[in-house]
């Protein structure tokens, strides 16, 4: 079964072909992070205009490459939310028009479950229960997934996600966006023991993030340094003690929660989901301290947002429910995971 993938949730335009979930014949991803780099995050105005000059030549790209017609697509699948509600209706506006065009269901994903969905296709299936661990721009979750589509909810962000507070020191220490992959670079030459950054405490939910506290600690660290004046410029060397001190404090956080998530809910392997997750600093990490659990991480194309862990999803969803979703189906600008 063939499904066309579609992704449009925030600044990046994606579609893909995908066949039976599993192998990706073609997936295309068009970003407009440039364009959002001089405000310093996501600008949504600009990211949907994008989207519209975007759609049309990446879809036509991934049909394309993947060799494939209209005539032999089986679904659309398409980004439902969560995600910018402009930027939403555009991939769910096409997808849409193509379902009525190309006479194949319409199938709406919710992003977050793709993002984990991403880390197992191609691959042999987790043993369940696994705890699913989404680190995102817009999401830092703890599920146990009980099955491919069954989640139920462990822990979740009571402020910023993990890598909203990643792009924001990313901002304070005057590296451009997207700050995580920035911060991953310079936090290569920096000292991660300097400043002594801890990850937030959720009193009533101790399994819960908060990363609040953890950069405001870095906004004082990086005020209190300069001798100067509070408007001098860092040197470099503090700024890359800074960043590894800030990842190192935000990833052992996320460990010490999933430690705890492990043995309550007697999960038996992790999957990781999410941008963040292209950070090899967390994967070594996770390597070190869960030595005997399987982890499952996204490829290296999977594992910022794609059209290809949208058709995946999209297929498993559609086996469910074969008519596909009524073609009234609302964009969500939040959709829980369980
Ligand atoms: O999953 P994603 O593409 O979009 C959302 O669904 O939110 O994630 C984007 C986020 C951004 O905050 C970006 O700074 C972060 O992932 N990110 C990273 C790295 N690469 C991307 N954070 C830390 N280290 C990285 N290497
Ligand atoms: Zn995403």
């Amino acid at each position: 079964m063939l499904i066309l993938g579609i992704e449009s949730t925030c600044d990046e335009t994606g579609a893909a072909v995908v066949e039976n979930g599993e192998r990706i014949l073609s997936n295309i991803v068009a970003s407009s992070a440039d364009l959002h780099r001089q405000y310093g995050g996501v600008f949504p105005e600009l990211a949907c205009r994008r989207h519209i000059d975007a759609l049309e030549p990446v879809l036509q790209e991934a049909l394309a490459k993947a060799q494939v017609a209209p005539s032999q697509i089986d679904g659309i699948a398409v980004a439902q939310g969560p995600g910018l509600v402009g930027a939403l209706l555009i991939g769910m506006n096409a997808a849409k028009g193509l379902s009525i065009a190309w006479n194949c269901p319409l199938i709406g994903v919710n992003h977050v479950e793709a993002h984990l969905y991403a880390a197992l296709m191609g691959k042999d299936k987790p043993q369940f229960p696994a705890l699913g661990i989404v680190l995102s721009g817009g999401h830092t979750l703890l599920v146990k997934m009980v099955d491919i589509g069954v989640y139920e909810p462990i822990a979740t962000t009571v402020d910023d996600a993990i890598g909203e507070a990643f792009d924001k020191v990313a901002t304070l220490l005057g590296l451009s966006y997207p700050g995580g992959p920035e911060i991953e670079r310079i936090a290569k030459g920096g000292d991660p023991n300097r400043f002594p950054f801890k990850g937030g405490f959720v009193k009533k939910s101790p399994l819960d993030f908060s990363f609040s506290g953890l950069k405001t600690s870095v906004l004082y660290a990086v005020k209190g340094q300069n001798g100067a004046g509070k408007d001098a410029p860092l040197d470099e060397q503090t700024k890359a003690d800074t960043a590894a001190s800030f990842q190192e404090a935000a990833f052992r956080d996320v460990v010490e929660k999933g430690k705890k998530a492990i043995k309550l809910f007697s999960c038996r392997s992790i999957v990781f989901g999410g941008g963040v997750c292209s950070n090899q600093r967390l994967k070594e990490l996770f390597a070190e301290e869960f030595p005997e659990i399987p982890l499952f991480w996204p490829e290296k194309e999977l594992t910022l947002d794609n059209g290809a862990m949208i058709g995946g999803l999209g297929y498993h969803k559609l086996l469910r429910k074969p008519e596909g979703d009524p073609l009234d189906l609302e964009v969500l600008t939040r959709i829980p995971l369980a």
